[in-house]
């Protein structure tokens, strides 16, 4: 069953609202940042869990019955709650993607939530507090960047053109790193979700992410999905249905690209 147009835009409209309202926290909270260790490699603030309670506050005002999945749980938890009610619609939040620049006062960050319904991305948002942009889709809609139709574009690899690069690819570096470095621009702006967006955008023309959480992409995939990019696990398959009640935080593959270079990355990753 699909939803109807009329709960889409309003889910939407929430969206927007919550993540604006988070990321003004954020941008008001980045100078005063204290930031503790959440793990050997990642960073965690107050802030991170105060915007995601602020975004699920609001959201619970509109919609009480929905579920949720939020990065910041109890330490080493994720945030879960699961929907009440049909059709059950999970909202996966990442209230701050690019903790790591916040808490050194880098204002590159953004506020991703995305919303699912039966496995599968029916709205997405991602906010740059930072340049004010509200990145926005629905399911069988357009690609906005503040109200305004985006599009991914057609650019080839090339050494005018920037592919994202994100992150954690191990050691020794796959070959296909030095492969896209060598043709390519290559940009790691810490934030996934932005990287996702600019992809979206026309402004990369692709982007690898090595084991993302759902939260870091939830939005951005159906974002860029909107604005025509192809969006798949390294291997070009479908990332979607996913199963949302039994997802516990596993990490995730994905490609994000325009349509000229998705084949020509996953011949390189995938291979
Ligand atoms: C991180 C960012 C970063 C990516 C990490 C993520 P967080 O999310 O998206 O770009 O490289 O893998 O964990 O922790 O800042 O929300
Ligand atoms: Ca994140
Ligand atoms: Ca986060
Ligand atoms: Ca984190």
């Amino acid at each position: 069953m699909c939803l109807e147009q009329q709960a889409l835009s309003q889910i939407l409209e929430t969206a927007v609202v919550a993540a604006r309202l988070a990321g003004q926290r954020a941008m008001e909270e980045i100078n005063y940042v204290k930031a503790t260790l959440k793990n050997e490699t990642e960073l965690v603030t107050e802030a991170d869990r105060r915007c995601q309670q602020i975004i699920v506050d609001r959201i619970k005002e509109s919609f009480p019955d929905h579920g949720f999945i939020g990065e910041e749980g109890e330490p080493g938890a994720i945030f879960k709650r699961a929907p009440r009610g049909e059709p059950s619609i999970w909202w996966v939040i990442d209230p701050i993607d690019g903790t790591n620049n916040f808490a050194h006062g880098i204002p590159i960050f953004t506020v991703s939530i995305g919303v699912f319904h039966q496995g599968r991305p029916i709205v997405g948002v991602v906010f740059d507090p930072a340049t004010d942009s509200m990145y926005a889709a629905v399911q069988g809609g357009e690609a906005q960047l503040n109200g305004r139709r985006i599009e991914a574009g057609e650019d080839d690899m090339a050494p005018t053109s920037s592919v994202g690069l994100d992150s954690h690819f191990g050691d020794p570096l796959p070959l296909w790193v030095g492969q896209i470095i060598h043709t390519s621009r290559f940009r790691n702006f810490g934030t996934t979700a932005l990287q996702l967006a600019y992809v979206a955008a026309g402004g990369l023309v692709g982007t690898v992410v090595c084991t993302p959480k759902l939260w870091d992409v939830a939005a951005g995939v159906l974002i860029a999905e909107a604005a025509g990019a192809i969006v798949t696990d390294w291997k070009g398959q479908s990332l979607f249905p996913i199963d949302l009640d039994g997802y516990e935080g596993r990490p995730m593959d994905v490609l994000a690209a325009n349509r000229k270079v998705h084949p020509k990355l996953v011949a390189w990753i995938g291979a």
